[in-house]
């Protein structure tokens, strides 16, 4: 990235697009298109401050191959979503992304359901993720907007949590909104407690422009990763515009 691109993102709400469903649309015709490096590279000159990409167990659908394209030609940084398991701590260990962030992973969910259970496994997680911290990845644990779960997180030297945001958007989704407020309401809370705790917040999933305004609203969020909706839209109006539109909700609600 560029220095003064870099310091006119001092201070600002990053985007992060997570370009996944390309690959699922992708792999769902066992071809080649439409290929994830396009739709990034796409993305990029849209605005996105960086590239979130998972590598499941399963390769649903990032591949590694994805993977060595995206380290290969991307000029943001790419956020190299993973298990914490031994597979993908050698592979990150070989690219050396500028981010990894670490989530839970089960083989049966759609998504990723929760966040990750750093608190009943501090020891072994603080352990995984040594080696990435001191190969230079800005390393971030997906977590539920927990107290326990952040102040794990702190102890192991975690430099950044990314709360999840999915139980926030499923209640709005559902039209259940007094379980979604309290749901924002704790989001807020411990955004405030991480920060103050020292740790770097970001926050994604489920994420829409019905959504995005009160999370973009937390001072201590620096980061959001969204990717499913981003991609749907796209269908629609196209991924910069797509993109240029989830900023502008973003910079209106930074104010
Ligand atoms: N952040 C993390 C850690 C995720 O696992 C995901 C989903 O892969 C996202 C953000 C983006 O979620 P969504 O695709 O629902 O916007």
């Amino acid at each position: 990235m560029s220095s003064s691109r870099q310091k006119q993102d001092k201070g600002r709400l990053r985007l992060g697009v997570n370009i996944d469903h390309v690959a699922t649309v992708r792999n769902a015709r066992g071809g080649a298109y439409p290929d994830p490096l396009r739709a990034a590279l796409l993305a990029e000159k849209a605005g996105a401050d960086g590239i979130t990409a998972h590598l499941r167990e399963d390769r649903r659908h990032i591949t590694d191959t994805d993977i060595d394209a995206l380290m290969a030609q991307l000029t943001v940084p790419l956020n190299f979503e993973m298990a914490a398991t031994a597979e993908m701590q050698a592979i990150a260990l070989r690219h050396r992304p500028h981010a990894v962030c670490i989530v839970p992973e089960k083989r049966e969910e759609r998504t990723t359901e929760g966040g990750l259970e750093v608190a009943r496994e501090e020891n072994r997680i603080a352990h995984f993720i040594a080696p990435l911290r001191d190969a230079g990845c800005r390393v971030s644990i997906f977590i539920a907007a927990d107290e326990a779960q952040i102040r794990s997180a702190a102890r192991i030297g975690a430099p950044v949590v990314e709360l999840h945001t999915g139980a926030y958007c499923d209640a709005h989704a559902e039209g259940r909104f007094d379980a979604r407020d309290a749901e924002l309401e704790r989001l807020r809370v411990m955004s405030a407690l991480a920060h103050s705790l020292g740790l770097e917040v970001h926050a994604g999933h489920g994420l829409t422009y019905d959504t995005v305004t009160p999370i973009a609203q937390f001072p201590e969020v620096r980061e959001l990763n969204i990717g499913h909706f981003l991609i749907g839209e796209s269908i629609f109006v196209g991924l910069p515009a797509a993109i240029a539109e989830m900023r502008r909700f973003m910079d209106a609600a930074r104010g």
